[in-house]
């Protein structure tokens, strides 16, 4: 199963998503694959040694046409990781748009033989080009991170429109769950845009909430998932959550 976690807003929680559904991924027995998509390689750095030369990142699956297999490098207590490079950003100007780029990174991951069915988790860069449409296209799942604030609503309703635009293109509808992120239930603005969504976008809305919580904010900065800091937050908990939903709604398979 291939997740791919894209809002073109930034500071939403996307990467915080990948590295802590990956890590809760692991903590049911699972290794699951990450990959970082986003040029400012955020979640590579909270991996902390993966490789900086771009001939050992995504770029080289871009640029060189290197497999996805030969890029894979471990990643303790989640999985394994395939890293970003910030030469990524070339890839709108050197590739456009034709339909075969867009398709690559499907035809990529569907390649490797590594994979053997793992779920795999995507974090996206916050814009819509090359790199996000790839994603989208190879994906099985979307989740978008939604902050709690309205400025935020507004955010979801782009995505809604961007995806409205390109499923003629892929020829499918693209499966999507709306995630509510930073939620703090002391403030009445956080109920109100859980229950905005809602009316939206009715059940793709996920019961699971991620709350405003310290150790999420504080775990990046030692290089570690939520559950390694203290599996005993509200954070980590959340997480936890959010694993048991997709399971139970078979957006992640056990497997
Ligand atoms: N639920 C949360 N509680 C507290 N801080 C959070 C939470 N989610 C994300 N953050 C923090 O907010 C910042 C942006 O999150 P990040 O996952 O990098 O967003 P994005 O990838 O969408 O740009 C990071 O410093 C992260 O640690
Ligand atoms: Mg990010």
């Amino acid at each position: 199963m291939r997740i791919a976690i894209f809002n073109q807003k930034g500071g939403v929680g996307k990467t915080t998503t990948v590295l802590n559904l990956g890590a809760a991924l692991n903590r049911a027995g699972q290794t699951p694959l990450l990959l970082d998509l986003d040029p400012q390689g955020h979640l590579s750095s909270i991996h902390g040694q993966a490789p900086n030369e771009a001939r050992r990142s995504l770029f080289a699956f871009y640029q060189d046409n290197t497999s996805l297999d030969e890029l894979v490098i471990d990643w303790p207590h989640i999985g394994q990781l395939i890293p970003a490079h910030q030469q990524l950003i070339k890839v709108d100007s050197i590739f456009g748009k034709g339909p075969a780029i867009l398709n690559k990174l499907r035809v990529g991951l569907e390649a490797m033989t590594v994979l053997a069915g793992r779920p795999c988790l995507i974090d996206c860069c916050p814009y819509i080009g090359v790199l996000a449409l790839n994603a989208i296209f190879a994906c099985d799942r979307l989740i978008v991170p939604i902050s709690t604030d309205y400025l935020s609503l507004q955010a979801a309703d782009q995505i809604t429109r961007t995806l409205q635009v390109l499923e003629p293109v892929i020829k499918r509808r693209v499966e999507r769950r709306y995630l509510l992120t930073r939620f703090d239930r002391r403030r009445k603005m956080s109920e109100d845009v859980r229950q905005k969504l809602r009316q939206c976008y009715g059940n793709e809305v996920l019961d699971t909430v991620i709350s405003e919580n310290v150790t999420i904010a504080e775990s990046p900065f030692l290089k570690q998932d939520v559950f390694r800091h203290n599996a005993a937050s509200a954070g980590a908990r959340d997480y936890q959550s959010l694993l048991a939903e997709l399971l139970a709604r078979g957006d992640l398979t056990a497997s």
